[in-house]
């Protein structure tokens, strides 16, 4: 006797109005599919399918290794999105098949776990999952019968005023005997406003047999579908609000984690402190001690301890031990900042690395650059690494002092302890210990002023 778990991701989600499929809309980080899915594995099944139809193939290169999907090439209803995925598994006798929206990002492991518990204590056809929604519009409405059990769900554009009345509500979660699922599906028809096979005539078909059905209450604010844009950003809002409190219970510090935007994926060490307008996403982490924000866009980024990050932006970047970051830096891909380093104000780096102790203060550019350590790069250097067919790297050694302004031609090497002079252009490498300077000697006209001024007086 398995557990196999269904989840349904075939829909287009026409009340999106967008190109993407609903269930590859990101929240905090991660398509809806891929919680719905996290949350399945988290109750530990045999197995779990998905079903997958509209954008199939960008739909499953978003589930994780071990999650197998099925075809459902015309989207004819959750009903008949299940009769594909029970035709797929094959015999479902004797199994218990968890059927799951897409959509619903915020159900958890604990609640999966605790449908599959009751009905397995039960073991009637169907256990259902069922909430009360404050506003239930949208949602099929359960029907009780007289004694209080559950008669049949109908959806919210085939009830009539007083169904509508009803708070109770089905999310589209169910836990089945097998067998049974398969006898009831075969007699669900397509009869209602959107001519399609409904999951949810499956309980009527059940009640109306006298089939035994439990039903298992979940908590409101875990059962949400996301069918437009405003429930997207609701559970986005919602999982922010997880994501951040369980951060903060392991020792992350935020000021304001209204503002704190952490994808499901990033890793945060105890002692973190996160200012508001900080968004950290994909692979990214930050060791302890570090300060980030306000105003930070960190993504697959490295944090290193007691860094300081604020006002800048940071993609594929490494941040040393103790490390100073804008404000208004922009890291791109390859960017190593070496401990006690500094990359300051208006300051842009690719594929730079940076050793320790150097830094680059101000207004300048460093791209496929390697810095030695306790260098200084003057204010408003620029790698000028691109000839318009290649890029060139910039080799500048250790305890160098590159004057403001200067314009490094690569390819060029300046050797340690050398120097270079404020506003030159530097096509040739620099030898250690020498200053290279490039510029043209500085004449003064005298009286210059005066001059001016006698002109100035015969043209009135
Ligand atoms: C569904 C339920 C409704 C419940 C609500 C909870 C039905 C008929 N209605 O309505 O009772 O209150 O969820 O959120 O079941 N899908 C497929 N193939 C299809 C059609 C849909 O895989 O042919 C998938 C969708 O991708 C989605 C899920 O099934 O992930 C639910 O479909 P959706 O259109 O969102 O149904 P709702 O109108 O929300
Ligand atoms: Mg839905």
């Amino acid at each position: 006797m398995s557990v196999r778990v269904v989840v349904l991701a075939a829909g287009q989600g026409t009340r999106m109005r967008s190109a993407l499929p609903k269930v590859l809309h990101p929240v905090a980080g991660q398509p809806l599919v891929a919680w719905v899915v996290a949350a399945a594995l988290g109750a530990e099944p045999d197995e779990v399918v998905t079903v997958v139809g509209h954008g199939a193939e960008s739909v499953q290169a978003a589930l994780p290794a071990g999650v197998g999907s099925v075809l459902q090439e015309e989207q004819n209803g959750t009903g008949h999105a299940v009769l594909v995925a029970l035709a797929a598994l094959g015999d479902v006798e004797g199994d218990t098949i968890v059927v799951l929206p897409g959509d619903m990002p915020l159900i958890t492991a604990a609640t999966i776990r605790r449908l599959i518990a009751t009905h397995q204590e039960h073991e009637p056809a169907l256990t259902l999952l069922t909430t009360r929604m404050a506003d239930p519009t949208g949602y099929g409405r359960v029907v009780r019968d007289d004694a209080g059990g559950v008669a049949g769900i109908v959806e919210d554009r085939d009830a009539d005023d007083a169904q509508r009345l009803i708070d109770e509500v089905g999310v589209s979660t169910y836990a089945f005997a097998g067998s049974e699922l398969l006898r009831a599906l075969n007699a669900v028809g397509t009869s209602n406003d959107q001519g399609e096979m409904y999951l949810t005539d499956v309980v009527e078909i059940l009640a109306a047999e006298a089939a035994p059905i439990a039903a298992v209450a979940a908590d409101s604010s875990e059962v949400g579908g996301v069918n437009s844009h405003d429930q997207l950003a609701a559970a986005g809002r919602a999982l922010r609000e997880r994501i951040n409190l369980d951060w903060m219970q392991q020792g992350v510090s935020m000021v304001d984690p209204d503002r704190v935007y952490v994808d499901a994926s990033v890793q945060l060490a105890a002692g973190v402190v996160l200012m508001p307008d900080v968004h950290l996403q994909g692979a990214t982490t930050v060791a302890a001690g570090a300060q980030i924000g306000p105003s930070v866009f960190a993504q697959d980024s490295q944090i290193g301890p007691n860094a300081h990050v604020w006002y800048s932006v940071l993609r594929g970047a490494e941040v040393g031990d103790s490390a100073e970051v804008g404000p208004f830096a922009s890291l791109r891909p390859g960017t190593v900042l070496g401990p006690e380093t500094k990359a300051g104000t208006f300051v842009e780096t690719k594929n730079t690395v940076l050793a320790r102790g150097s830094k680059v203060p101000h207004l300048s550019y460093m791209g496929d650059a390697t810095i030695g350590e306790d260098s200084n790069i003057g204010a408003g250097t620029i790698t000028c690494n691109y000839d318009g067919f290649d890029k060139h790297a910039t080799t500048i050694g250790e305890r160098v002092r590159i004057g403001s302004d200067t314009m490094l031609v690569a390819p060029v090497t300046i050797g340690d302890d050398a120097w270079t002079g404020a506003g030159s252009t530097i096509t040739k490498d620099v030898s250690p210990g020498a200053l290279g300077v490039e510029r043209s000697v500085q004449k003064e006209i005298a009286d210059y002023a005066a001059r001016r001024e006698t002109q100035r007086r015969t043209r009135e």
